[in-house]
């Protein structure tokens, strides 16, 4: 089978968290379910230059009001389409946000012309290649959808996967001309949304099936507390709606050969883990205390994140032997926060506000446990992370995190079945009770080490996933699913 996926993040090119995982790992992993993709990304400078191979697959005198050159080539064993329209994408700054933190004012035309464009194809222009299913992720990709249906030429069927409903790609109802779409797709069962174009609704509304990225985040975005005014949509869309857990990439998360663990141990080694504490405690500048509870956390800072709930806390929890490592950049009010901490105590707390892949590595193979409080989740990877290199998750019982982490109540631990702690609400007193739990059994020593390898062996990998996502791509194509090699 013939995938074109469609997003605005592919790791190593360029990520800002999740779906730039999932957007390369996914592919890698399903062709050993018999599918192949190619993925369509805008021509940022660092995916450009990453190309290996190029060549010029079409050229558009106007898309859109812009010259658009496609680029196909090949880069890190991907199979790539490249957008190369300098005025829209060749500038520094983030694939989102500007140097000033603000989302750059022409998102609206950058992602049109990255999903009229992946339509287009769709459609057959390149001629020699045209997929069976379409695969479009979030809402930088959710106007595919809508531009094949307003075509009405044959189209494959898409598939929307949902990595987040917290961002919707909504703007004035004035751009619909310029983004080419006409005057009747402004409507409820077209890709109007309370007024405006909602680029997301338009894909949730119009893609033939919809997956978000577990099972729990699947049931809670039909409800309005997290279906963010969506609720109804989903809902009525229930059937075609699944609910499939991320995986992770295990070549790249093996702390036998990583290249950012420090003292190498196989999965499964908790006593091999020592030595990574120690020296991770001396790189941050920490006392190398081995009896100090060393918590750990990488990711945005932001709300999403509950770290604002955490720094609230935090003077409460260093009043004992409690250190914690932060690997993070995001919102500048909690990123200040963290700094005055660091501050007030510098035997406590160290952060390393940046993005930093390596240190992100690095930390889940020498922290006691990983923290990850946030307030929703619809999948998250760290916490695969953490429990693949042996650091205990304590995190928040919400989306994703509750389907993967199984709580280390007194039963779980009887039966030997626990992996981490969960919590709930997301709020300062239920995380802080939930940490000094974990401190408790952190002091049992054989406990905690069960706990560790319970985490390090539970699958994390995309295997059955996979298998799960080809079957649905599969009868979206109408065709037998291929056995895994
Ligand atoms: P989200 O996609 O909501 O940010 P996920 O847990 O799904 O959350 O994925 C986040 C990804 O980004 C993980 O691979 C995580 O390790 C990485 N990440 C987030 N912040 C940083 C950072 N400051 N430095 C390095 N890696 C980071
Ligand atoms: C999003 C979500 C996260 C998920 C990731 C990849 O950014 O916030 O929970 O793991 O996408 O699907």
């Amino acid at each position: 089978l013939q995938l074109l996926s469609v997003t605005a993040e592919m790791f190593p090119f360029v990520k800002t968290g999740g779906l730039g995982d999932v957007a390369a790992s996914l592919p890698t992993a399903l062709r050993h379910h018999g599918v192949r993709t190619r993925t369509i990304l805008p021509g940022y400078p660092s995916v450009l230059s990453a190309l290996t191979t190029k060549t010029q697959a079409y050229v558009f005198h106007d898309m859109l009001g812009y010259r658009a050159t496609v680029w196909e080539g090949t880069a890190h064993g991907h199979h790539l389409y490249v957008i190369d329209v300098p005025e829209l994408y060749d500038r520094s700054g983030g694939p989102y946000l500007g140097p000033d933190g603000r989302d750059w004012a022409d998102n609206d035309m950058r992602f049109a012309v990255l999903s009229r464009v992946a339509a287009c194809i769709a459609q057959g222009c390149l001629g020699q290649w045209c997929p069976d299913v379409v695969m479009t992720h979030d809402w930088q990709a959710g106007l595919v959808s809508a531009y094949l249906r307003y075509d009405e030429r044959p189209a494959p069927p898409v598939a929307h996967v949902i990595h987040n409903m917290a961002f919707q790609g909504l703007f004035p109802r004035e751009i619909l001309s310029r983004i080419g779409l006409p005057e009747h797709a402004f409507a409820v069962d077209g890709v109007e949304f309370y007024g405006k174009i909602g680029y997301l609704k338009a894909g949730l509304q119009i893609a033939n099936r919809l997956i978000t990225v577990s099972p729990t985040y699947a049931e809670e975005i039909q409800t309005a507390e997290n279906g963010m005014g969506l609720e109804g949509l989903l809902s009525s869309r229930a059937a075609d709606l699944h609910g499939i857990l991320n995986g992770i990439d295990l070549h790249d998360w093996n702390s036998l050969t990583d290249p950012a663990v420090i003292f190498p141990y196989a999965i499964g080694d908790i006593a091999g883990r020592r030595a990574n504490k120690r020296v991770f405690q001396a790189e941050f500048g920490l006392p190398q205390d081995p009896n100090a509870m060393l918590l750990g956390i990488v990711s945005r800072l932001t709300r999403q994140k509950g770290v604002d709930i955490l720094a609230e806390i935090a003077p409460r929890l260093f009043k004992t032997n409690i250190q914690l490592a932060v690997v993070g950049v995001g919102d500048a009010d909690i990123m200040q926060s963290f700094r005055a901490l660091q501050l007030a105590y510098p035997r406590n707390l160290v952060c390393h506000l940046r993005y930093d892949e390596l240190l992100g590595h690095r930390l889940h193979s020498a922290v006691d446990a990983s923290l990850i409080p946030s307030r929703f989740e619809p999948c998250g990877l760290t916490q695969l992370h953490a429990l693949r290199y042996g650091s205990v998750p304590i995190a928040a019982r919400v989306g994703g995190l509750t389907d993967t982490i199984v709580d280390a109540n007194t039963a779980a631990i009887e039966e030997g079945v626990a992996n981490g702690i969960l919590f709930a609400p997301t709020q300062g007193d239920a995380l802080y009770r939930a940490i000094k739990h974990g401190k408790k059994l952190f002091k049992q020593k054989s406990v905690w080490a069960r706990l560790q390898r319970n985490g390090s062996l539970h699958d994390v990998s995309w295997h059955g996933k996979a298998a799960h996502y080809a079957r649905l791509l599969m009868e979206m194509a109408g065709r037998a699913p291929v056995r895994a090699l």
